[in-house]
């Protein structure tokens, strides 16, 4: 076996056992693919593969070495490499200078910059990447951005590469040629852990797939042999559907409208330009785009999370352009951030505190002006069971929670604020099928009962299961509008997004 992990134990310092006792094999030239709910150890796993954590108990093996333990830098040695989900690249540099980091060829004691640049050149050709060696990185889209992470860790040798959930933030275009590029490195007999969520993604790819459910080893099993709902059972335990049933839409007032708006970044450049449009209550509006052209700062700029430059958002009959964020949530708009550490989660606070850190001045919570912590911690208690946040306790710091559960509690947190309008920047970006389906039923829920939603989401499939209607941002603008989203396809909004087709503008 090239790969062999036995009885892998991982045990973090707060006792956590987030592999116990784990099974781990991958033949040479496969792509295997590890999967498993959140919070099932498969990122912990691979980490300690990597080097980037120790382990308690076990052994690995790969190539026939004993590399227990073995430090990163080691890893890279010996020829494995790891993608981040979240890249780790320098904006300010050029691509070359990116994939040389750490490892600069030089001659006469200087950084010999036509040699990085040619073997840039030289691995994205030999792979078929098409990656330019002397664009800046800040230019690049994402799924360039990913390419160079994979050139990084080829230029270093990688014969194993291990990719920790790569296509979460690609267009369907952009996953389609990665998986050209991840078929073609396997040919050249690259090793391949592939970590997804997705399941259509693990059968079109892989070759063999081990579930992980609860830091335990589940079972392996070849793709090919295997349905869609066998996977998602063997991962959750239980039948899985990933369809919504939706109801036709029955379209209330206006509660949000948006004329004009403009947003300028430090720099002056206008990343959102002169967008108008509105929501009816009952109304899931979708808005499509490639991660960076303005979805993002089209919604913090409605949330009042950023000064907008010019433009007028109307919401629930209120001018709420100059209110601040607690003036908007006090108006029962909601909103779950696209980056749940940054903005969404205070990681040092136990879940209970993250949970309820936007009602606690809520009268509700207060028995003679004092904080009812009973009351509060009961509420916690419930939206941990309902939304199925993997943890001890609800004492326990959010840090410490697996990616997916993380986001579960930012998302419990905003779904059961009876909001008038909730705003969604990537809800259910890496969460697993199971939570995925619980906070899928949840919009839909709430849009049933007469709000309206704002969805954000680099995750076509979601968009066109969930949204009524759907805007596509290209460069700040809105590219194209379908009041009816049963009226357009995947392929179709890929080329908005990609800004390949265009409405013209009224
Ligand atoms: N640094 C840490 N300290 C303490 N506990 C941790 C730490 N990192 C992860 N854990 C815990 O270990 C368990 C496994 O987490 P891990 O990140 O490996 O899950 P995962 O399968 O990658 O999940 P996801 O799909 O959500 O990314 C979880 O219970 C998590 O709370
Ligand atoms: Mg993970």
């Amino acid at each position: 076996m090239y790969l062999s992990m036995k009885g892998i134990t991982k045990i973090y310092p707060n006792g956590v056992i987030a592999n116990d006792g784990v099974d781990f094999e991958v033949e040479k030239g496969e792509i295997h693919a590890l999967m498993g709910e959140n919070g099932a150890g498969k990122s912990t796993l691979v980490k300690t593969l990597f080097g980037t954590h120790k382990i308690d108990s076990g052994q690995v093996l790969f190539d026939g070495q004993d590399i227990t333990n073995i430090s990163s830098g080691d890893a890279i040695k010996l020829g494995i490499g790891m993608v981040h989900q979240h890249f780790m690249l320098v904006e300010s540099l050029k691509v070359y200078e990116n994939v040389v980091i750490g490892m600069e060829p030089t001659q006469y004691g200087l950084v010999d910059n036509a040699t990085a640049i040619k073997l840039v050149t030289d691995i994205s050709n030999k792979y078929n990447l098409h990656v330019d060696a002397k664009a800046t990185v800040r230019n690049l889209s994402v799924g360039m951005k990913q390419k160079v992470e994979i050139i990084k860790v080829l230029a270093r040798g990688a014969k194993l590469l291990i990719l920790d959930e790569p296509t979460a933030v690609l267009t369907p275009q952009e996953t389609d040629e990665l998986f050209e590029q991840l078929l073609l490195l396997k040919k050249q007999g690259i090793t391949i852990i592939f970590i997804s969520h997705k399941i259509k993604e693990v059968k079109y790819i892989c070759d063999r797939l081990t579930v992980l459910r609860g830091g335990k080893y589940i079972g392996v099993m070849d793709v090919k042999n295997a349905t869609e709902n066998e996977i998602s059972n063997y991962m959750v335990g239980r039948e899985v559907i990933l369809k919504v049933n939706k109801p036709k839409p029955k379209f209330g007032k206006e509660i949000l409208t948006v004329q004009n708006l403009t947003y300028q970044d430090a720099n002056h450049i206008e990343q959102v330009k002169r967008v108008s449009f509105s929501v009816r209550e009952g109304q899931i509006m979708g808005i499509a785009g490639v991660e960076g052209n303005g979805q993002n700062e089209l919604v913090e700029c409605l949330f009042g999370l950023l000064n907008k430059a010019s433009g007028k958002v109307m919401f629930d009959g209120n001018d709420i352009s100059q209110d601040s964020i607690r003036g908007i949530r006090d108006k029962h708009m909601s909103f779950i951030p696209e980056d749940r550490l940054k903005t969404g989660a205070a990681s040092g606070m136990s879940i209970w505190g993250n949970l309820v850190s936007d009602r606690i001045d809520s009268d509700m919570y207060k028995k003679n002006k004092l904080l009812d912590i009973k009351q509060i911690k009961a509420l916690a208690t419930e939206l941990r069971r309902d939304f199925n946040i993997l943890s001890k306790n609800i004492e326990q710091p959010v840090g410490m929670l697996s990616g997916g559960n993380m986001q579960k509690v930012v998302v419990a947190r905003e779904m059961s604020s009876s909001p008038k309008l909730l705003i969604a920047n990537q809800p259910t970006r890496g969460i697993d099928v199971g939570a995925n389906e619980f906070i899928w039923k949840k919009i839909i829920e709430l849009r049933n009962e007469g709000k309206a939603v704002i969805l954000v989401s680099a995750d076509l499939n979601e968009i066109l299961e969930l949204s009524d209607s759907i805007l596509v941002m290209h460069k700040g603008e809105i590219a194209g509008y379908f009041e009816d989203s049963s009226e357009v396809e995947e392929k179709e909004l890929g080329l908005y997004m990609l800004g390949l087709k265009k409405q013209k503008g009224e």
